[in-house]
């Protein structure tokens, strides 16, 4: 299993004042925990809860219907496009780059053993647009649309260039190269999809976007790539059936949920880093970082008082932020938790050869990268130490479909803990909503005349291009 090591943020390690009793804190919050945890399992079917992504893993019909997809386009398509913001780009690109070899789409077909290249469009700068549209030969290219919402300004204006730009190039035959994936019942591209006929996978109710990564969102992917989806479910079934228990001492989750909310009411920490000793992880330091700002930051608790809630996530990668950042960590403000996420087993051991005799380098020579990379983690993480900065451990024991089940899911449920400690709603995002519905106000959506008014003056003297 994935494994938590939490040594260093103990008083004993980096003194009292930026450590904790940790000991003594699980125990005072030890009922607390429990009933957070029984209450997540007892309410996760129910209608409104918003809980129902923890049902994902279990989700044979959709595992079922993406696999079915996925062998009936098979070496169909050189390319698969996923059109999605946030949730509904970020836990797929995390898990893709995770599983496939680094450089994918560098690689030939066959290497690639027939299965399509990957592009997230998660962004709607014009030039970048233009650029993978000038590379991408749409007769070879699945576009797949996602939208919980089905309405979500950015993807639908790049739903709409594309499905032009397809439809001229394609005829009549564009259809089967779109596939749409998004709410049952409510949006337009639901409407869309009903009156064009493409192809279309469900989110689930009660699974919001930044949740949504082992619905047919993240599944449906991986299936086209070729990774292994059942591998993914049993890893998350297996972390599910671990962080059901709901004594703190065996739960991974409420021991880190419980570590990163103490930190910051308690030790001033209002910064989560995750840093991944990995490249292949490194979107999953981006995944993390929307799951924790989007579920935590929060101005109103469950009583409605105000409590502008949250820790700022950052990611930093290792070694590269070791560079970059590290300097900050360990001599600047003292407001951070730095999470290092370690793989015990990479796929590769890379020898450094004894080529040189200059005893500034030679020590090197014998031993191997793998070695090196972890020394390099090893001493950061002592330097923090020395500097008296609080840091966990998660380690992946190695980077397969079964442990990003894992490790993804933990920390779902890590966050889902620490909102119910905030005591503020982890699924909503009306800070996101809101300057959604300002976009459409000023882009002219009707029913959002007064909207454009507001905006329109508030920003009367600002730049606006
Ligand atoms: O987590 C979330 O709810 C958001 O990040 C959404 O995923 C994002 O805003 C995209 O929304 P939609 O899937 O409705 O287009």
């Amino acid at each position: 299993m994935i494994e938590l090591n939490y040594r260093n943020i103990k008083e004993e390690i980096i003194g009292c004042e930026n450590g904790l009793d940790i000991e003594r804190e699980f125990d005072n919050y030890k009922d607390a925990i429990h009933k957070i945890i029984a209450d997540l399992n007892s309410n996760k079917d129910k209608p409104g809860q918003k809980l129902r992504w923890m049902n994902l893993g279990y989700n044979e019909e959709t595992i079922w219907y993406v696999k079915e997809y996925a062998a009936l386009v098979e070496n169909r398509f050189e390319n698969l496009l996923i059109l999605g913001m946030g949730g509904s780009s970020l836990g797929g690109k995390a898990v893709c780059e995770a599983l496939l070899p680094t450089y994918w789409n560098f690689l030939t077909k066959e290497q690639r053993n027939n299965y399509p290249r990957i592009f997230f469009l998660d962004n709607i700068d014009p030039d970048q647009m233009n650029s993978l549209l000038n590379i991408l030969d749409l007769k070879k290219t699945l576009v797949n649309v996602v939208t919980k919402s089905g309405s979500t300004a950015e993807v639908m204006a790049q739903f709409m260039i594309l499905k032009d730009r397809m439809e001229k190039e394609l005829g009549e035959d564009y259809r089967k190269n779109i596939i749409a994936t998004t709410d049952k019942n409510i949006g337009i591209l639901k409407q869309l999809s009903d009156q064009e006929g493409y192809k279309t996978f469900y989110i689930p109710d009660d699974v919001g976007g930044r949740f949504s990564v082992f619905s047919a969102v993240g599944l449906l992917p991986f299936a086209l790539l070729g990774i292994d989806i059942q591998e993914i479910t049993q890893g998350i079934k297996d972390m599910d059936l671990a962080l059901k228990n709901t004594d703190i001492h065996c739960n991974i989750a409420a021991q880190n949920a419980l570590i990163h909310f103490l930190m910051d009411v308690k030790k001033g920490k209002n910064i989560s880093v995750m840093m991944p000793y990995s490249y292949r992880l490194r979107y999953v330091a981006d995944w993390y970082c929307q799951l924790w700002a989007e579920s935590l930051g929060k101005e109103k608790d469950k009583n409605n008082n105000i409590v502008n809630t949250g820790q700022t996530p950052v990611k930093a990668i290792g070694v590269t932020d070791q560079h970059s950042q590290i300097q900050l960590y360990n001599e600047g403000p003292s407001d951070k938790i730095i999470n290092f996420l370690r793989v015990k087993e990479y796929d590769t051991t890379l020898d450094i050869p004894n080529i040189f005799e200059y005893t500034g380098i030679s020590y090197l020579g014998g031993k191997t990268i793998n070695q090196l990379f972890n020394a390099e983690a090893d001493s950061t993480m002592a330097s923090l130490i020395d500097y008296k900065r609080p840091s966990v451990t998660i380690t992946v024991p190695k980077i397969t479909p079964y442990y990003m089940g894992q490790l993804l899911y933990m920390f779902e449920i890590q966050t889902a803990i620490t909102g119910a400690l905030y005591n503020i709603d982890a699924f909503d995002q009306p800070g996101v909503e809101q300057s959604k519905n300002y976009t459409y106000a000023l882009m002219g959506r009707v029913g959002y005349e007064d909207s454009a008014h507001e905006v329109n003056s508030k920003l009367q003297d600002s730049v606006k291009m």
